[in-house]
C-alpha cells in the first residue's frame, strides 16, 4: 500500500499527491467514495483523446493503487527543468509563448470536435521545459460530460450545440488570462 504524504493541490472532486516511490508521478485520491467510477472514465476519456491532445495531456496509469487515502489514480507530475513541481497557469506572467500554446490546444479541441467543458484554471499547469513553457491540461474528466444543470443534455446529442456551450466557455477562459477569444486565433 502506498502511503501518501505530500499533497501537490486540491480540487473539488480529489486530492493530489506526489508518488511516494516516483518523483515523476502523482497519485489522484478521491474526496469522496462514492466518485469512483470518475477513475475510469478519465482513463477511457484518456485513451481515446490522446492521439490528438499527446502534447497538452499528461500520461496516465491503466491500473488504480491501494493508498492510505483510498484507491487512487497515477499518473505523471509534471516538472521544469530545475526539478520543481510546476506551476498552475495564473502563477506565471501570461506571455505570447503560453497563448500560442492555448491557442494550439484550442484547435485542436475544435478541430477535432473534442468536446470539454471543464476549463477552470486550476486544470492548465504550465511546464518549463527544455527552457521552453508548455501549457498542459491536467484534468480531462470533463471531456463529453457537461455536469452543470441542463434539462435535456441535448449537447450529448447535437455536435453543433456541444461546440458552442465549449466555445461559450473557453470565451470565458481566455477573458479569465485577459485576452479575447477570437475563431482567427485557434
Ligand atoms: N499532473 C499534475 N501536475 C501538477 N499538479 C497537478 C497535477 N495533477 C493535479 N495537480 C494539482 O492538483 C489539483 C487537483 O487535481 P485535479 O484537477 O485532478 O482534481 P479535481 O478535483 O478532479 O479537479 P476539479 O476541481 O477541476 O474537478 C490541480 O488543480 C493541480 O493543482
Ligand atoms: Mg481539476
Amino acid at each position: 500500500m502506498l502511503i501518501l504524504e505530500k499533497c501537490i493541490g486540491k480540487g473539488a472532486v480529489r486530492e493530489c499527491y506526489v508518488h511516494p516511490t516516483n518523483k515523476n508521478k502523482c497519485v489522484k485520491v478521491l474526496l469522496k467514495k462514492k466518485d469512483c467510477p470518475v477513475f475510469e472514465r478519465e482513463f477511457k476519456n484518456y485513451s481515446f483523446i490522446k492521439e490528438f491532445l499527446n502534447d497538452y495531456i499528461i500520461d496516465y496509469d491503466k491500473d488504480l493503487v491501494e493508498t492510505n487515502k483510498g484507491f487512487g489514480m497515477v499518473c505523471e507530475l509534471l516538472r521544469d527543468d530545475d526539478g520543481t513541481v510546476s506551476k498552475m497557469i495564473f502563477e506565471h506572467e501570461i506571455n505570447d509563448e503560453i497563448k500560442k500554446g492555448l491557442d494550439l490546444f484550442v484547435y485542436q479541441l475544435l478541430e477535432h470536435n473534442l468536446f470539454f467543458y471543464d476549463f477552470n484554471l486550476n486544470n492548465f499547469v504550465v511546464q518549463i521545459k527544455d527552457g521552453k513553457k508548455k501549457l498542459k491540461y491536467i484534468d480531462v474528466k470533463s471531456f463529453e460530460r457537461n455536469k452543470s444543470w441542463c434539462f435535456l443534455k441535448l449537447e450529448n446529442i447535437f455536435s453543433l450545440l456541444a461546440r458552442i456551450v465549449m466555445i461559450r466557455r473557453l470565451k470565458r477562459l481566455y477573458k479569465e488570462l485577459g485576452f479575447n477569444f477570437s475563431r482567427s486565433c485557434v
